[in-house]
């Protein structure tokens, strides 16, 4: 039996339904994301577990024990927020403290409890600081510290690092999937930046207007995106429009050429049209081991990002983005060329609805 079970998740606010019929079921220690655009219900159902929201409909369970009815104070979920949810007129010890005083603990186990806190989260030193003397890192921090403290069955984190910069939020992401793993505590972490997701996760929901379009592991949602949404939400993707040659023998169309393809086609029909995916780091100018099919096209565009250039090439009907290795030998193609992108068959998603 799983620790966290979501089941038949409704949740209706007024006339308007914001949740269809969520199911989870998430192990014990798991770590799991909510991946997903503005507004298609991530933040609601990570509410309604915490108990701040009632479902309209559905049962939450954890570790056996039905959750539904009972007030947040009975579930023992910790709670992190986008916004520095810190106490302003409390100093780092007294935050860090908070939840075991309103549970009544004993003043020893409160203070040996937050000095454990505060080292798992390496900031022993600023115990008497106030969070306006802090930097937005480490008061997110504090507030991981100060929703650990009561040993939450759950640990839940709604968008923790948005407001931070891009270089303190990959080394927080990496602290926080740390403690997590020591602690072994089941957390739902959600996001909406897709790196962050695939970087940290067990398993990633990805959600689409109040449900979950798919649910696995990084490497399963990148690699086998079941929806033509999670495909394009989740890393960049071509879509190439083809035409189906023959289902049984899983070949296509596309321009000239015939391919034949790992994806099954079943439920196509010959003449069909399809969109199939590629990858941008699935293509090359130059052919590779992998490679065993190639098409022209003519260059729109080159990106330097850095350590790749994303070149974005007019292929027929479509525009495919493709990502080379910085070189700085090499003088990326410039708008207008010819060139043949190369790529692997085998790498090639018929996308479905
Ligand atoms: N208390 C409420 N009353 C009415 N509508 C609400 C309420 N809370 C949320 N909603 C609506 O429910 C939908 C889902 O909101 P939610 O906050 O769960 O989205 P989200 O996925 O967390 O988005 P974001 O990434 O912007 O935080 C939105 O359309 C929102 O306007
Ligand atoms: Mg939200």
């Amino acid at each position: 039996m799983s620790f966290l079970e979501l089941s038949a998740i409704k949740k209706s606010f007024g006339p308007v339904q914001v949740v269809h019929d969520f199911n989870m079921a998430i192990d014990k220690g798991e770590f799991i994301s909510f991946l997903g655009p503005s507004g298609c219900g991530k933040t609601t159902i990570l509410r309604m577990i915490a108990g701040f929201e009632t479902p309209t409909d559905g049962t939450i369970v954890i570790n056996g024990r039905d959750q539904t009815a009972l007030k947040p104070n009975q579930r023992n979920i910790g709670m992190v927020f986008q916004a520095y949810a810190l106490f302003p007129n409390m100093t780092v010890f007294e935050n860090v403290a908070f939840g075991l005083k309103v549970a009544g603990k004993p003043r020893a186990e409160i203070e040996a409890r937050v000095k454990e806190m505060l080292a798992l989260i390496h900031l022993e030193h600023l115990a008497e600081r106030y969070p306006y003397q802090m930097s937005g890192g480490q008061q997110q921090r504090v507030a991981l510290a100060r929703a650990l403290a009561p040993k939450p069955q759950v640990l839940l984190l709604d968008e923790p690092l948005s407001a931070l910069d891009a270089k303190i939020r990959v080394s927080l992401r990496e602290e926080i999937r740390l403690i997590q793993r020591q602690l072994g505590i089941t957390t739902v972490f959600v996001t909406h930046d897709q790196e962050e997701a695939l970087s940290i996760s067990d398993r990633i929901v990805v959600m689409n207007a109040g449900r979950a379009d798919q649910i696995g592991t990084p490497s399963e949602i990148y690699n086998r995106p079941a929806t033509r949404f999670v495909a394009s939400f989740v890393g960049t993707l071509n879509l190439i429009e083809a035409q189906v040659e023959d289902p049984d023998a899983r070949r296509i169309r596309m321009g000239e050429q015939s391919l034949a393809i790992q994806d099954p086609l079943s439920g196509l029909k010959g003449g069909e049209r399809v969109s199939v995916a590629l990858r941008p780091e699935a293509a090359t100018l130059s052919p590779t081991d992998r490679s065993d099919a190639a098409i022209p096209g003519e260059v729109v565009s080159s990106h330097f990002l850095g350590s790749v250039v994303r070149t974005k090439l007019k292929v027929g009907e479509s525009t495919i983005s493709f990502d080379m290795f910085n070189d700085p030998g090499r003088t990326p193609p410039a708008p207008g060329e010819q060139v043949t992108l190369h790529f692997a068959s085998r790498d090639l998603l018929v996308i479905r609805d």
